[in-house]
């Protein structure tokens, strides 16, 4: 029973064997946070003593010090005067909000949100508590899931206007945690276009501090994640309190300390540019967040996020099966190739042992370069004469799956499709509408964009027999406006597009179960759980140089499985950077996520061939390994300077695979060496040179590598348990 209540004592007690969450309820009426962290015994713990008081008689119900108080759902108008989670705008034009709790249920089955990605219930009990605001009859559904097998708590809100005039949602968090403390240090991942995710730390301090996104998408700039770190934490070890939200449009994460060293944490849609009108009798969802309590540090929080994507998000039969080897023809051909010049390019990709052709961008209406054509999903004779269904099926006789690229929400100004429907996108009247790689914004909020989009693409899918689709994204939203709503509900816009995007991700799964979907924002500008759910990778980064992978693919890693993450071994000097690094090195680091190529195969050498001819089958060998297994972080891919290092796992111990690059080599260099994770202590683990060692040695005295030389030379050591 993971969730429990006491009446007597008002407490609620979510739990698995590792982790408690235990909320309490002021005078019977006010949720407050009691607890987060490790598992304790049972409600009788002195967890709750500090808070006793204020469940009694002592206080009455207006004068609970709120505004001190850790609560679980603090809104304006209460005498907090922290930032709330919920802001609403009466009929009458004020704002308060006083949430009482009126009812609760105890669930065996996690309800799907409306409209909504979410975590699938196995193994999961769900605590909805009701509160309602007696003045105007709102009230809020808080649902909590606690599983089994993962320790992270799964938090929404559904605000219901039970009143009889409209209101206007201003703001709606999806979770938000009080720490009694602030001595923790915020780290957030932060980039930029092709430098996706670095890891950033700061200590907290009075104030606001966080990321958000004000782009329509979750953004290369930062992501959707935050965690608190206690003082002194490594990988390995300390208290890390992490949040990450379900929602793929702009949201915030942040956290602010007030005068008594209080820290507030809250993730949700970002209030920037959001507001929702809630007629009497509708509802509002929000998305779903994702709190995760680690008692081992950074590593012990990636286990847990890795294993909810893995285990809870992502669906469809590739959740756990291989993902097929690809090749992509975007920086083999990009705008300039025929159907002979992929033919060459896809049989010499089948000699090496490649399964499926992605034609990426190019392919419709008249584009020939990225200013035209996007919206007009009909494919262009010239370049393949016998159109997709044709070379689809050349494709499948060479003994390859097909693969096509799409950029489903934007249109570009010169096309059919803007000719026809101008309106069909998002701009401002009056106001000349900005472009970005010469391309608008579909409103994807429309029934009619979405009915156009899923006859064409559901069309092309069934005429061309596709296995995968890429579904790119290329430019933030500016201009949100909206010719279907009325002015006061303009700042729906966003969360609408948002709702519309996965609204035909869902629907064209369900028409086509067995379809791969990749979905890619310039890369990485949209990694996020939302986006997972329907497409189990992401296209991580445009930068395809392997070096800078390495430190890409590290923060991701902090929350996502590295099988996520689209990973192309690319030509050298990289595309990107001008950088030449090893084909082995390259393509050990791809493999490290779901593998591909993305380099003209048919100008490699006979050398080169073999060479990628053997990685496919080391890659076919050990895939399991790669996306099943555990993965660790043994160096700071981010700062480091000499090598970097990481490790899988298989999930029962048995074999290991410890990956190094070089970065700068060194003469007369001292012996390099990595302690490893996640091994057996006392099992005895053999390399692939025959030599023994305990998993224990492995962990705490570490593995002492070979001598290495050369720009970006890479190893890869296999231990295998002996049993
Ligand atoms: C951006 C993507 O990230 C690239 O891989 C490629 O698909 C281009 N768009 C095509 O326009």
């Amino acid at each position: 029973m993971p969730i429990l209540f006491c009446e007597k004592t008002n407490v609620f007690h979510l739990f698995n064997d590792r982790v408690s969450y235990i909320i309490r309820l002021a005078a019977g009426k006010y949720p407050l946070h009691v607890y987060w962290g490790k598992r304790v015994r049972a409600i009788r713990d002195d967890v709750l003593s500090r808070l006793t008081s204020y469940t009694d008689e002592t206080f009455s119900l207006h004068e609970l010090p709120l505004d001190v108080l850790p609560q679980e759902c603090p809104t304006f108008g209460t005498g907090d005067l922290r930032p709330g989670m919920l802001h609403i705008r009466h009929a009458d034009g004020t704002h308060a909000l006083d949430l009482q709790v009126v009812s609760h249920r105890i669930l065996t089955e996690k309800p799907p949100l409306s409209g909504l990605p979410s975590a699938r219930g196995e193994q999961s009990q769900t605590l909805l508590l009701t509160l309602r605001d007696a003045y105007s009859g709102i009230s809020v559904e808080l649902a909590y899931t606690i599983y089994d097998d993962i320790d992270i708590i799964a938090r929404s809100a559904k605000i219901i206007n039970n009143g009889t005039s409209p209101i206007v949602l201003q703001e709606a968090m999806s979770a938000c945690v009080d720490f009694e403390q602030a001595d923790f240090s915020l780290l957030t991942l932060s980039g930029a276009w092709t430098r996706e995710r670095g890891e950033f730390v700061r200590l907290l301090v009075p104030g606001h501090q966080g990321v958000s996104s004000e782009r329509g998408a979750s953004g290369h700039q930062t992501s959707p994640f935050m965690a608190l770190l206690a003082p002194n934490t490594t990988e390995a070890s300390g208290d890390v309190y992490a949040f990450a939200l379900c929602y793929s449009g702009s949201f915030t994460a942040d956290v602010s300390v007030d005068s008594f060293g209080m820290a507030r944490a809250q993730i949700g849609i970002n209030p920037f540019n959001f507001s929702w009108t809630l007629d009497a009798g509708s509802a509002f969802q929000t998305p779903e967040a994702y709190l995760c309590y680690s008692a081992d540090g950074l590593d012990g929080m990636s286990r847990q996020f890795h294993a909810l994507v893995h285990r809870r998000i992502t669906t469809g039969k590739f959740a756990s099966s291989r993902r097929p080897i690809l090749v992509n023809n975007w920086e083999a051909t990009y705008f300039d190739f025929n159907e002979e010049k992929l033919l060459s390019l896809a049989r010499c990709a089948k000699d090496t042992g490649i399964e499926l052709f992605v034609l990426d961008d190019g392919w419709f209406g008249e584009r020939n370069d990225d200013t035209t054509s996007l919206g007009d999903w009909f494919v262009n004779r010239q370049k393949l004469p016998d159109g997709l269904a044709g070379f689809g099926a050349k494709l499948r006789a060479l003994g390859l799956q097909f693969g096509l690229w799409f950029e489903p929400e934007m249109v570009s100004p010169i096309s059919c499709l803007m000719e026809q429907h101008p309106d069909w996108c998002l701009h401002i009247p009056g106001r000349e509408n900005v472009t970005s790689r010469s391309q608008c914004v579909l409103d994807m909020g429309l029934s009619a964009v979405q009915e156009y989009l899923f006859e064409r693409m559901s069309g092309l899918i069934r005429e061309a027999k596709l296995a995968y689709i890429k579904w790119d994204m290329n430019r933030s939203i500016t201009n949100a406006r909206s010719m279907a709503l009325p002015p006061h509900r303009q700042g729906e816009v966003w969360h609408r597009y948002i709702l519309g995007v996965y609204a035909l991700l869902e629907r064209l799964l369900n028409a086509f179960p067995q379809l791969l979907i990749e979905s890619c924002a310039s890369g990485g500008g949209r990694y996020d759980a939302g986006m997972l759910y329907y497409s189990p990778q992401v296209w991580a980064s445009d930068n395809t140089d392997a070096v800078d992978r390495l430190k890409i693919q590290y923060g991701n890693s902090f929350g996502f499985p590295m099988k996520t993450m689209g990973s192309h071994v690319s030509v050298c000097p990289n595309h990107q950077t001008g950088r030449t690094a090893p084909l082995e090195t390259r393509a050990l680091t791809a493999m490290c996520g779901s593998f591909g190529y993305e380099m003209d195969l048919t100008q490699l050498s006979d050398a080169e061939k073999k060479q990628i001819k053997a990685q496919i089958e080391l890659f076919k060998h050990q895939w399991q390994l790669h996306q099943l297994g555990e993965y660790h972080r043994l160096t700071d891919a981010q700062n480091d300077r000499w090598f970097t290092a990481w490790q899988v796992v298989s999930e029962d111990k048995s074999v290991a695979l410890v990956q190094l690059v070089l970065l700068a080599p060194r003469a007369n260099a001292p012996v390099l060496s990595v302690r490893l994770r996640g091994l057996q202590e006392d099992a005895v683990y053999e390399d692939d040179g025959g030599t023994r060692y305990t998993g224990a040695a492995l962990m705490k005295a570490g593995l002492a590598l070979p001598p290495m030389r050369g720009d970006y030379s890479s190893i890869q050591i296999e231990f295998q348990r002996l049993l």
